[in-house]
């Protein structure tokens, strides 16, 4: 496996790589690997690509108030657990790299990123899509893969490569969990004892409402309502939005039909976790 911190050298090896015809898979990281970055890796390895991770800690998508500074990394198991997957290389760049002084040019989707995670992240998918659209042009992949944990970061990803005409494939795979549901996340590391045993509740939560979905509920307010009422039972867990939206455009639904996303987030301790679950009425 290949390391490399400059972009020169990964734009080289790509083009060595693409002239033996191969295909490329991106799979954007910041890092802090578990197994929900680990699967993401397999996949592109199984579809035959050449894979490329990068792992870099996007200051621009953190605010003023945001864990840029205590955001967890280690990158010699990164680099170990990256090469046991197989992947071809990985791309560490330094702030300077990506964004040297001067740096003014910045690519935001609109609509899609004012809601869910956008209302409570000013300017956050804006930091993320100006540096997944250098990562791909960097990179040039044929095909990248994101984690259906951040779902709004998959729509809002896809939406930018579909208005900007970019040839590159966006591949959503499913959330990895913990065996007691929690969806993996780099900072689950923030949570104390008490807090680790109480954050399952987001996905039971959600998974009670599929339930009152498949029993026939069709109303998103009485949904609202039901994990709103699951959460508040649990002190140490500080809802901040929950969502009900039809899945593909994240549209508001009056009445639930089709293929819908529920989308939450919530603030227990120092961490803040979202999670979010599929549904087809
Ligand atoms: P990061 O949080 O490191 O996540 C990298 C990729 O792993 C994302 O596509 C994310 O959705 C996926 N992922 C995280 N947890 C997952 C889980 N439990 N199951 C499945 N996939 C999971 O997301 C980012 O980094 C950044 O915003 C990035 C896209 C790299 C841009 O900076």
């Amino acid at each position: 496996m290949e390391v490399f911190r400059k972009v020169a050298e990964i734009k080289e090896f790509v083009r060595q790589k693409k002239a033996q015809g191969k295909v490329i898979g991106l799979v954007p990281t910041m890092g802090y690997f578990h197994l929900g970055h680990l699967a993401l890796m397999r996949e592109a390895k199984n579809s035959g690509d050449t894979v490329v991770v990068s792992i870099y800690v996007n200051p621009l998508q953190f605010g003023p108030q945001e864990d840029l500074a205590s955001y967890p990394r280690d990158e010699q198991r990164d680099l170990a657990l990256a090469g046991e997957i197989g992947v071809d290389a990985v791309f560490i760049p330094a702030d300077a790299e990506m964004y040297p002084n001067g740096f003014s040019t910045y690519v935001e989707v609109e609509q899609l990123t004012s809601g869910l995670c956008g209302q409570f992240r000013p300017g956050h998918f804006k930091g993320v899509t100006t540096v997944v659209l250098k990562l791909f042009n960097i990179v040039t992949p044929d095909r990248a893969y994101f984690g259906q944990k951040d779902y709004q970061q998959l729509v809002v990803v896809r939406k930018m490569a579909e208005d900007l005409n970019l040839d590159v494939e966006i591949v959503g795979l499913p959330t990895v969990r913990e065996p007691d549901g929690l969806a993996l996340s780099s900072r689950n590391v923030y949570l104390n004892p008490e807090e680790r045993k109480a954050a399952p509740l987001l996905q039971q939560s959600l998974l009670k409402a599929k339930e009152e979905i498949v029993n026939g509920e069709r109303s998103p307010e009485k949904i609202r309502d039901l994990i709103a009422r699951i959460l508040q039972s649990e002190p140490l867990i500080r809802t901040e939005y929950i969502e009900v939206r039809e899945a593909r455009h994240l549209e508001p639904l009056e009445y639930l039909e089709g293929r819908i996303v529920i989308a939450l987030a919530a603030r227990v301790g120092k961490a803040r976790l979202i999670d979010n679950i599929l549904v087809e009425v």
